[in-house]
Order: C-alpha cells, then structure tokens, then sequence
C-alpha cells in the first residue's frame, strides 16, 4: 500500500499527464503557485461551480448572484482592514536563505503531533481488533492525551501571540520545539516580521497621476461595497444572500501542496445578510447545510471534520472550517464566518453612505449583520481529485487507475467508441454522438484498442462508455460500460438518455423530493 505521499505524487503527475492541469508559463520553466487549467481540468473546474451555484443560487429563492470586478476602489481595503492587517508571520533560515510562515513551521509541527495520534490509534486498533471503540482510546489512553495537552498548549501561544502582535514570542516558540529548517536542517531563525499579502498594482498612464490598486484577496467585499445595489433592484428581504465565484490573489510566501495554496485561486463565496441578533442562529443553519453539500458528493464523511475557532478574528463572533484530510494531513478547505455588521459598517465609514436596511417587520432601519460561506474552488478541484484517485490490481495481476469522480462533477459523461474502424461502425457512432453531445459532454474515439480506450476514459473519470459493434447496427443496442464496477451490460439505445441522466440527477445528489 502507498502511503500518503506517494500517492499525493501520482496525483499530481496524473493531472499533468491526462490535462487537468499544468504548471504556468511551463516553457519558460514555470512559475511557482500559479497553475493552468487544461481541457479536462477547465470541465471539472466548471463543473465544480456549477454544482455549487445550482445548490447555492438555484436552489435558494433569498440568494442571488453577484459578479463584481476584480479591481476596486483602494478605499475598499483600507475599510475592510487588509492595507493594515491582511499580514503573514514571516521566518527566514539564515543557512539555507529559505523564507517560511512562522505559524505554519508552528502548524507543520502540530500536525506531525496529531499523526503520531493517529499511529497510536491504529496500533491500539491492531491490539483490541473488533473491541477498540477510537473515541473512548483518543479520551482516556495517557500517552495520547499528553500529546493532546502539548498540541493545546502550542496552539494557544500560537495564537494569543499571533493577536497581540508579539512575533518575538512566535520567535522563542520555534526555538523552544526545537524547529529546524528542512533544506539546511539547521534552527538558525531571523525575528519573525510582518509581511502584506495583498499584490500592489497602478493605474494611470503616468506615474505622478497613477492611483495605487490591489488584486482583490477575496471575492467578499465586492458583495460588501454593491449590498444596497443588489437588495434594492433584487427586491430582496432579509435574510438573503449574494454569492459569488470569481478569482482572488494573494502574495502567499510559502505556496505549496499544488493547488491547495496559490497565489491566484478562485473562490465560491456568499454572504448571508441577517437581522442583528439571528446571526448566530443562521451561522448553525449553514455550518450543517455547508457540510451536508460536501457529503452529498458522496465522499467518505470521516474525511471531514471541523475547526471551530476558539480565538476569533475582531470582526467575528463565530468562525469554524471544514477541513478535509488531504493527502498531507487535515486542511481547510472551507471556512463559515459569522462576521458581525464589520464590513458593511467600515465601508459606510469610509464611503459615507449610509448603508442601511430598513425591515418592514419591524420599522427600523440597520445595518445587516453576516454570515459567510467562503469555499476555495481550487481546494474542492484538489478535495475531488485526491479522492477520486483509484489504483487496483486487476484479476490479470495489471493495474487500473481510475478516478472515481462523482458522474455529476465529471469532466466527460460519455465516450462514444466504435469497436472497429470499418463497417458503418463509426458512422452510426457519429449519429449517437450527435444525439447525446448537446445533453451530456461526449468524447468520440476510435484510436487504439477497446480496453487501450476503456483504460484512458477510467485516467479521466468517465463514467459511461458507449461501445458500437455490429450487433448495434442490427438491433440498435450498444454495449454500457461502467467505470467503477467495469460491467458491461446491452442497452438499446432508446433507454441510453434515461440511464445516464439518472446518475447526473441534481436531485438526487442534494436529496431533493420532487
Ligand atoms: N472571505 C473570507 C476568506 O477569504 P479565507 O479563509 O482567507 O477566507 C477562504 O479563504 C477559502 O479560500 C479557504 O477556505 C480556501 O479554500 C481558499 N483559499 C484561501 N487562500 C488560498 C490560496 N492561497 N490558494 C488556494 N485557495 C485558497
């Protein structure tokens, strides 16, 4: 069995390999933490949102959607506080001249704690075989609590020193665990300092008249700053929400791990306008619908956990991520904020315009508090991908290696695959091709052997594939064949768009009665 990593390696090279996604300006040698999208890549990204904004905008008659421009006012982010505060803890090893996050050598280090954790579960599991119940060993086993107690108090220096500023303590904490750089090996640490995230850009054909602009870091404040244009013209009541996907940038120092830290991703965002008061009420509404949306892609549920915040950011009054256990550990992947009125008050601040609801229930006008949903898309693309990653041996001693993609988020539905070259085979394949293409994205193929086919369609995730042999040209029937159980059955062709539309049901995936 590979472990982790090995298999986190197959991935990445499987997604270069079968044109999911390449490394940017790659001619050029690349450019790190900035990634392409190829033909397969750009279908499952797409399909990803979709999924996401039928559930979120579709299904939800209070939400609607938003597409705001990438450039704003630079006010913007003075009110929204990231010119001040959107700042990483930065380390430098004076060896190997190699820059880090101080607070993510301090997370790294957690996390080879909380593997330890899981080793000891799976030894213990070994010794008590059906007996071992892993909640009750995780509570009471000494060993694993004293590591618990030491991954808590490194958490809460973390943390308390990160929000008062003292970078001189995050310093000493990675001094005190001993922490040492992975190039030079050594624990020879610069102070640890600030440094903005936001990338900086001007406008303005002239220097002296230029005007300082930011690449958004988040899609959020583009919802912030139209609120009042988005309410009045939708004609919405609170509570309502405006969603969101688009692109955001960051400056991120230490980018790693692929996709899952860029430095231009994409998220999916909404912002759910409340009554001051019922915030807290719809933060648990959409802690449990965000979670059940991810288990309704039908991923294993003990792959996602939690992260309630217990120190919260100032303009939050509740925070928590769902985090998902990607092949290097426990990540974030989604974060669910309860933001209190912050931004719309700091941009009535700095604008002076009012921005105010007035709520019909009660007579009053306020400002609305929030509550956000923030996914990262590239992260969802990685959570599908290192999941759906499938290598079995066959009973001929070969391996496939399929990605068992959710039908629904598939790059192709269908290939449409004569067997042979000749005998009106690939005409009547063009003709069912025709009649499923613009229902469900086809792929016509008719190189190569069948099982050299069936192999590529199971690299891409199809599900479905179509085989066209004489018998069809007989009888209309073709051959079905599944990618995950990899039977074939005969099926006439009048049944083929019942049978594949079933499996892309939306409904079915959301649990939605008719
Ligand atoms: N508006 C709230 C916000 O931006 P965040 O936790 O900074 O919150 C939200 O980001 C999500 O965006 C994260 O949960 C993650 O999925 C994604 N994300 C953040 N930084 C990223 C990066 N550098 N690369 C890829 N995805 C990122």
């Amino acid at each position: 069995m590979a472990n982790y990593e090995e298999i986190f390696k197959k991935v990445v090279s499987h997604c270069k390999e079968y044109g999911f996604i390449f490394q940017s300006s790659e001619i050029y040698d690349g450019l790190a933490a900035a990634y392409d999208y190829g033909p397969n890549g750009v279908e499952l990204k797409n399909n990803i949102k979709d999924y996401w904004w039928k559930s979120m905008v579709n299904m939800n008659e209070n939400i609607v959607g938003l597409d705001s421009a990438i450039f704003m006012h630079p006010k913007t982010w003075k009110a929204s506080g990231h010119i001040d505060a959107f700042n990483d803890p930065l380390i430098d090893n004076k060896d190997s001249k190699k820059r880090y996050r101080a607070d993510v050598l301090i997370e790294d280090y957690i996390s080879k704690i909380e593997a330890k954790i899981e080793k000891d579960c799976v030894k213990a599991a070994k010794r008590f075989g059906d007996e071992f119940n892993k909640n009750e060993f995780t509570s009471t086993n000494g060993r694993v609590l004293e590591r618990k107690k030491q991954i808590n108090s490194i958490n809460e220096i973390l943390i308390t020193s990160l929000s008062s500023g003292d970078l001189e303590r995050v310093k000493s904490l990675i001094e005190e665990l001993d922490i040492k750089c992975p190039i030079s090996g050594t624990n020879n640490w610069t102070d640890v300092r600030q440094f903005n995230l936001m990338f900086k850009t001007q406008v303005g054909a002239t220097a002296e008249g230029a005007t300082d602009l930011y690449l958004r870091p988040e899609t959020a404040q583009g919802i912030f700053v139209n609120f009042l244009n988005v309410q009045k013209t939708s004609r919405m009541k609170l509570p309502f929400g405006i969603a969101q996907v688009g692109k955001a940038f960051r400056n991120e120092i230490v980018a790693r791990q692929f996709i899952f830290r860029m430095r231009e991703f994409e998220q999916m965002e909404m912002q759910f306008f409340v009554r001051p008061g019922e915030e807290i009420k719809w933060y648990n509404y959409w802690r449990k619908s965000r979670i059940n949306w991810h288990k309704s892609l039908g991923i294993a549920e003990e792959k996602y956990r939690f992260h309630d915040h217990e120190n919260l950011a100032h303009y939050a009054n509740a925070a928590t991520d769902i985090e998902f256990r990607f092949p290097f550990g426990f990540k974030e992947l989604e974060g669910i904020h309860s933001r209190t009125d912050f931004d719309l008050k700091a941009h009535q601040e700095y604008s002076g315009k009012k921005i105010k609801y007035f709520d019909p229930e009660i007579n009053d006008s306020y400002v609305p508090y929030v509550v956000e949903t923030s996914l990262g898309l590239d992260r969802m693309f990685l959570t599908i991908l290192a999941d759906s990653f499938k290598e079995e041996i066959l009973d001929s001693g070969d391996t496939r290696i399929f990605l068992k993609i959710p039908h629904i988020l598939a790059p192709i539905k269908v290939a449409i695959l004569p067997l042979t070259k000749k005998d009106g085979m690939p005409e009547k394949a063009r003709k069912i091709m025709q009649s499923l293409q613009l229902k469900f994205n086809c792929q016509y193929e008719e190189k190569d052997s069948i099982g050299k086919r069936y192999r590529r369609h199971d690299a891409i995730g199809t599900p479905f594939c179509i085989t066209i042999d004489h018998v069809t040209l007989e009888d209309n029937t073709v051959t079905l064949r599944n990618r995950d159980t990899m039977i074939q059955e005969r099926v006439s062709l009048n049944k083929m768009e019942e049978i594949i539309s079933e499996n892309l049901n939306i409904s079915k995936y959301l649990q939605i009665k008719a």
